[in-house]
């Protein structure tokens, strides 16, 4: 920690971040069809304690509130995401200004309120209708993510601070058609790297649309890549952590910074597919360039190559036979790591973040970087009081923070914070059990509390990015 208190740029963004299906509910409304999200959560067995996006945080209908909360904490960008099946219902046709409209006064709202919109086209929720005709192992997906973009971006377009165009491709590919945790729930491995391919496309079809109606935005895609360490030297333990990289980061960094796929991922993954359906001029595409790269970080990993004789430790859950994704990888243990650990068991360890950005400063040089998720879940609740003294949190984000700031003293080029997230909201397979949010949800009536986490982070803001002790909450 720094003697003297941390400071950022004061042209630095500080945000936070949501998604559409985990915050909106009204899934039925203003001509809204189901998304993969819909069926896969109303499938019994799929999310935890059953729980759907149905009611959410009800934010469709308290946005005007929400917006209100934001600037009382002053944020100073706010990363949401847009619902496809409420812009091209059944995904397919016409646009459907009702959905538009909500989007839009969303995005005034911002405006008059001083934050800036950033705006990711795709956080998941593809209509049901488009998964049915083959989803995102399908070619035609991308083509339809553009059309769908061409009647969204227009409509936004500049108002729009910066476009995002994918949020965590991996976990669309990897967690919804490989390992099916995810919607839409397929375990097939060829079919989540066709759906990686597919996704690398239409982030540079969907790039495309960005620069022709909205020139003056930034362009922006949001990966979650992976910090693998190793849990030893050996040969093998390192020819894992490469294989490891390229199917996680250098899958989708290759593609959209460079143009090309990482040396020795189609011979690495030759049992899986044969890598086909790239096609001429697709990498030229996703080579778009983009103005700034999100990045989402939480946790590293640490793995060992398994030698298939000794029980596996691994800490992912697929020590058990289920389905993994890491496809075409199967000596991969993921070792269990010290603690502590967030309500998602995932440990706590900030110098990955710093050693994440400083990676891609220097291997991509000059690259400008957003961070536009980070925090964490624990399990808490109001005091008599009324108050939520969510002090594990606070720690968390000042020691994230912290690093992000070293990073930047090193010379990598970040932009802007999103603090994941704004409010407690539908955490995917988890349901509602695991709450992420700055501001309490009450999921019976709809009420917000804002948590001490809140105050703290409304302290930073306010103190121009000066990072503030940990028990400055307000
Ligand atoms: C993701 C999504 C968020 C999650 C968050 C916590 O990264 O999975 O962007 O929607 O809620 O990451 O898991």
């Amino acid at each position: 920690m720094p003697d003297q208190a941390r400071s950022f740029p004061p042209d630095f963004l500080w945000g936070s971040a949501t998604a559409s299906y985990q915050i909106e509910g009204a899934v039925a409304e203003d001509g809204r069809t189901p998304s993969i999200w819909d069926t896969y959560s109303h499938t019994p067995g799929r999310v935890l304690n059953g729980d759907t996006g149905d009611v959410a945080d009800d934010h469709y209908h308290r946005w005007e509130q929400d917006l209100d909360l934001m600037k009382e904490i002053g944020l100073q960008a706010y990363r949401f995401s847009i619902a496809w099946p409420r812009i091209q219902p059944n995904g397919s046709g016409p646009v459907n200004q009702r959905g538009v409209d909500f989007y839009s006064r969303l995005v005034d709202g911002l405006l008059e309120r001083g934050i800036r919109p950033v705006a990711t086209l795709y956080h998941w929720d593809l209509p049901q209708e488009i998964e049915d005709a083959g989803g995102w192992p399908a070619r035609d997906t991308a083509y339809r993510y553009q059309e769908y973009a061409s009647l969204i971006v227009p409509q936004l377009a500049d108002r729009v601070h910066t476009w995002t165009t994918f949020n965590e491709p991996w976990c669309v590919a990897y967690l919804g058609y490989g390992s099916g945790v995810h919607a839409p729930g397929r375990t097939n491995g060829a079919d989540a790297l066709a759906a990686v391919h597919h996704l690398n496309l239409a982030h540079g079809l969907g790039g495309q649309v960005v620069r022709e109606f909205a020139p003056s935005a930034e362009l922006s895609v949001t990966l979650n890549l992976a910090v693998i360490r190793r849990a030893s030297d050996s040969a093998e333990d390192r020819d894992l952590q490469r294989r490891m990289d390229n199917l996680q980061n250098g899958v989708f960094l290759g593609p959209l910074l460079s143009g090309a796929y990482p040396d020795g991922l189609f011979e690495d993954t030759a049992t899986v597919t044969d890598w086909s359906f790239v096609q001429d001029g697709d990498l030229a595409i996703a080579n778009i360039p983009i103005d700034v790269l999100g990045i989402n970080y939480y946790n590293p990993m640490l793995v060992r190559h398994w030698d298939g004789v000794s029980p596996k430790q691994s800490a992912d859950g697929h020590g058990d036979g289920s389905a993994s994704p890491w496809v075409g990888i199967d000596d991969a243990d993921i070792l269990p790591m010290p603690g502590p650990y967030t309500s998602m068991g995932w440990p706590i360890d900030e110098t990955g973040l710093s050693e994440l950005l400083l990676r891609i400063h220097r291997e991509y040089p000059g690259q400008a970087m957003m961070v536009t998720e980070n925090g964490a879940a624990f399990f808490e609740d109001v005091d008599a009081d009324g108050r939520l003294r969510d002090v594990d949190r606070i720690d968390y984000l000042f020691r994230h923070i912290d690093a992000m700031g070293d990073a930047i003293d090193q010379g990598a080029d970040v932009r802007g914070y999103f603090l994941w997230s704004l409010m407690d909201n539908f955490e995917w397979a988890w349901g509602y059990e695991r709450r992420f949010g700055i501001i309490r949800v009450e999921y019976d009536t709809g009420e917000r509390i804002v948590k001490d986490s809140a105050r703290w982070y409304a302290a930073l803001i306010a103190g121009g990015g000066q990072l503030p002790p940990r028990d400055v909450v307000g």
